[in-house]
């Protein structure tokens, strides 16, 4: 679902530089110096414990009570406060995703914030955020839905600092952000397979094209980039649904709906474990990485009353409770291929001192049926030959959350290297 536009950023008025100084200075002092003293108290209450006389402090209860809770088991509970940019105040929105320049009458689903059950997930703030990634690099690597994730955070970071173009070449599936004050740099790599793949037939047996995936070769346009980087998301899914012959050790091994005589039908699953498999075994045989590798789990499309290529829409305006929808399907099965690969990957990075971890999606954005363009990525008049969007996100919109929850795994993997560092540095 590559909405490749071939649109160009009209490039927005930026905040002047007193505002952007005042706004920083603000925001430092009022939320990264409690992050710090938090984490020296933190810090030193660890140290405390082995003191049983010692008080235990309330900042370090509530920061254990935190790094305990699964944030991304919850509901959405309705904010007034949202969404923090607009379609006029952020350059950054793919036109696909623009709803609010392409009219959609309803503003509602903008207004909601994830509550995880057993805590709060704290708002997306934007100094904290560039504070922890001063000096540091972030690449997603995947599909559409990834650079939607990556624009989502443009906007959310807006406020405080826009990045400058750094890409290295004019294909804007390959590009590159500098945060120039604070020495951040974003880049976004579009794979949509993850691995070596290539159109075989633009037609194929369901007219969406059918792909020759090499399920067991590297796509060496992302995994020769990115040994420099301090993190990487990594994500795919909805292109497995279309047709596509899969190749082992150069060879057709079968394929997923591809209608060829003598190709076994392996399914879509099959392809989709193997990708994953392949692109961790990328990441984990890379000599110089030294960073983080964060998987966001599949985010689940919404089409009712048909197929994505058959009519199908989504026209729903409120999310759902967790009690009115559940994980199944194909949606569970992809969700569940995806954390068994990673957990095999885990295990093979952690001999090597590697990192991973799960920026886990999927429940909340089960419940997000009211948050896709649906026919509000273009203009009513447009003859396009898109179909109902109901894959990606509008922005604002709810994938405005995942940038809450990268926060606040970056702050807990502060607190926990903190504590690690106390307890064997
Ligand atoms: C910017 O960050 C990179 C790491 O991403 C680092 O190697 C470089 O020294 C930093 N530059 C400055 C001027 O601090
Ligand atoms: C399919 O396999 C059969 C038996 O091995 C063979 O006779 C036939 O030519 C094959 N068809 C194609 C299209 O390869
Ligand atoms: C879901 O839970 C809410 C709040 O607990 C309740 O009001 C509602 O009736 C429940 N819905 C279903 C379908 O069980
Ligand atoms: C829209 O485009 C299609 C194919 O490009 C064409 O066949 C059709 O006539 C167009 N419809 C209108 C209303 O312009």
């Amino acid at each position: 679902m590559k909405l490749h536009g071939n649109e160009v950023l009209p490039s927005g008025k930026s905040y002047t530089l007193h505002k952007i100084l005042a706004i920083v200075i603000t925001l430092v002092l009022l939320t990264v110096i409690p992050l710090i003293y938090n984490l020296i108290n933190y810090s030193l209450f660890l140290h405390n414990t082995t003191s049983p006389t010692s008080p235990s402090s309330p900042y370090s209860n509530a920061i254990q009570q935190q790094e305990e809770c699964d944030i991304f088991t919850g509901e959405w509970v309705p904010n007034p406060n949202a969404p923090y940019y607009t379609s006029s105040s952020c350059w950054a929105i793919h036109e696909h995703q623009n709803c609010m320049k392409y009219g959609r009458p309803d503003g509602g689903f903008m207004q909601w914030r994830w509550k995880p059950d057993a805590c709060d997930l704290p708002i997306f703030n934007p100094s904290q955020f560039l504070e922890l990634m001063r000096d540091k690099s972030l690449a997603f690597v995947g599909d559409s839905v990834g650079r939607n994730q990556m624009q989502s955070l443009i906007c959310l970071l807006s406020p405080v600092e826009y990045p400058k173009d750094v890409s290295y070449t004019s294909d804007e599936s390959f590009k590159r952000w500098k945060y120039t004050t604070y020495n951040f740099t974003m880049a976004s790599f579009w794979t949509p397979h993850l691995i070596k793949a290539a159109m075989g037939d633009s037609n194929g047996p369901t007219k969406t094209g059918l792909f020759n995936l090499y399920l067991d070769e590297y796509d060496q346009e992302w995994t020769t980039q990115i040994d420099e980087f301090d993190y990487i998301i990594i994500s795919g899914g909805h292109w497995f649904f279309r047709p596509m012959v899969f190749y082992e050790r150069h060879r057709i091994v079968g394929c997923h709906y591809c209608l060829l005589e003598n190709v076994t039908d392996l399914g879509m699953y099959y392809g989709y474990r193997k990708a994953f498999r392949t692109a961790f075994k990328a990441i984990n045989s890379l000599e110089n990485f030294k960073g983080t590798t964060i998987l966001r789990t599949f985010a689940p499309s919404h089409f009712e009353n048909g197929l994505w290529n058959q009519g199908g829409n989504c026209l729903r305006t409120r999310p759902f409770r967790s009690n009115e929808t559940q994980l199944e399907g194909h949606n569970l099965e992809l969700y569940m291929i995806q954390m068994e690969e990673f957990k095999i990957a885990e295990r093979e990075g952690r001999k090597r001192g590697r990192k991973f971890r799960v920026l886990d999606t999927t429940q909340a954005m089960l419940l997000r049926p009211d948050g896709h363009p649906s026919r509000y990525g273009h203009l009513a008049s447009e003859n396009v030959t898109l179909y109902n969007d109901c894959v990606h996100w509008c922005l604002p919109g709810p994938i405005d959350a995942w940038s809450d929850f990268l926060l606040e795994m970056l702050k807990m993997e502060g607190i926990r290297s903190a504590r690690d560092g106390l307890q064997f540095g």
